[in-house]
């Protein structure tokens, strides 16, 4: 990912440069792109989405808290694991408040005390192409909205991340317009699969990863799941989302992972298993993550090479 003050990036992008230049030669057509990243039948991946859990064996717990997008620590990778230790979770609220009937500050021990924590096994892919099996413990978005009240004039809900540059080392620097900033559509936050993690591998969640609470939304790309969220707000318009507002060419406000919308630097029809070694073969990205049959009604009539 690249910010508009051009710091450091992905270290994703050289390596799909060349994908991308044939990609781009081939044209945008899906089965062009495929053909053209070398994917063959045998790298489409193998999996069913059995409730919400994927058959997918998970990564590892080292795999999943080493390799870290939290720019708050830093752009590297390793960043997050060295430094988020310093984040301070405890105590933690959360602030909901525009269209809801029980505006206010709700206390992260109250909450957790009012929803059902569960366990979702979902695939997670990066924008930059790369993507783990995650086992998330967590509960449903829409059991904290509706502990608020959602009013019925409502359409999207905004996302905000702690904003703390003494314990947040990268929000001293001007990497992205702190704090960061995320949104939903309501039908997107309601929705089951969407959850709010408060752990992974039955254990806390680690500061890296977001702790003590981030947004998870299997079908889009990483970006959209926000860590360390403080505030919520339930609105009219469509929220701002950091990475839009950073490049809106590159990045987009609904960002469903999408194997035939090319990223306008890199293709997005292959993925990157984390743990698979250099040599594993790439696998093919499939359209909404692999949550087509879940999610698709959502946008239906929408044209999503537009609405990326
Ligand atoms: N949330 C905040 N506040 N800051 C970030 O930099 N990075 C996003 C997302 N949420 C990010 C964030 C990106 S780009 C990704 S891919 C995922 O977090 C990474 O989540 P993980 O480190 O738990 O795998």
């Amino acid at each position: 990912m690249t910010s508009r003050f051009n710091l450091p990036y992905s270290e994703v992008t050289p390596e799909l440069a060349y994908l991308n230049r044939r990609a781009v030669m081939a044209g945008m057509a899906g089965a062009g792109l495929l053909a053209a990243s070398g994917v063959q039948a045998q790298d489409m991946p193998k999996f069913e989405i059995k409730g919400f859990d994927t058959t997918e064996t998970p990564n590892t717990f080292e795999e999943i808290t080493n390799y870290n997008n939290f720019y708050e620590f830093g752009t590297g990778k390793d960043d997050p694991a060295r430094y988020a230790g310093s984040l301070t979770t405890d105590p933690w609220s959360v602030e909901i408040d525009g269209m809801v009937e029980r505006p206010g500050s709700y206390g992260l021990g109250d909450i957790l005390s009012k929803v059902d924590i569960d366990e979702r096994i979902y695939r997670f892919r990066c924008v930059e192409a790369w993507s783990m099996v995650i086992p998330w413990n967590g509960f449903e978005l829409n059991q904290l909205l509706d502990l608020a009240g959602v009013e019925p004039s409502a359409k999207y809900v905004r996302f905000e991340t702690l904003y703390r540059p003494e314990e947040m080392p990268g929000q001293r620097r001007p990497i992205l317009d702190w704090p960061y900033v995320e949104g939903l559509r309501l039908d997107e936050a309601m929705h089951p699969l969407t959850i709010m993690a408060t752990g992974l591998y039955g254990q806390e969640l680690p500061n890296q990863n977001g702790a003590p609470l981030r947004l998870v939304v299997p079908w889009k790309y990483g970006f959209k799941s926000i860590k360390s969220v403080v505030k919520i707000t339930l609105t009219g318009e469509q929220p701002v989302n950091t990475w839009k507002a950073a490049n809106h060419r590159e990045y987009g406000f609904y960002s469903n992972v999408n194997p035939e919308v090319s990223h306008p630097r890199w293709s997005q029809a292959t993925e990157r298993r984390i743990g698979g070694g250099v040599f594993a073969s790439r696998m093919a990205t499939v359209k909404f993550n692999g949550y087509e049959e879940q999610v698709g009604a959502l946008y239906k009539g929408m044209d999503l090479s537009k609405e990326y």
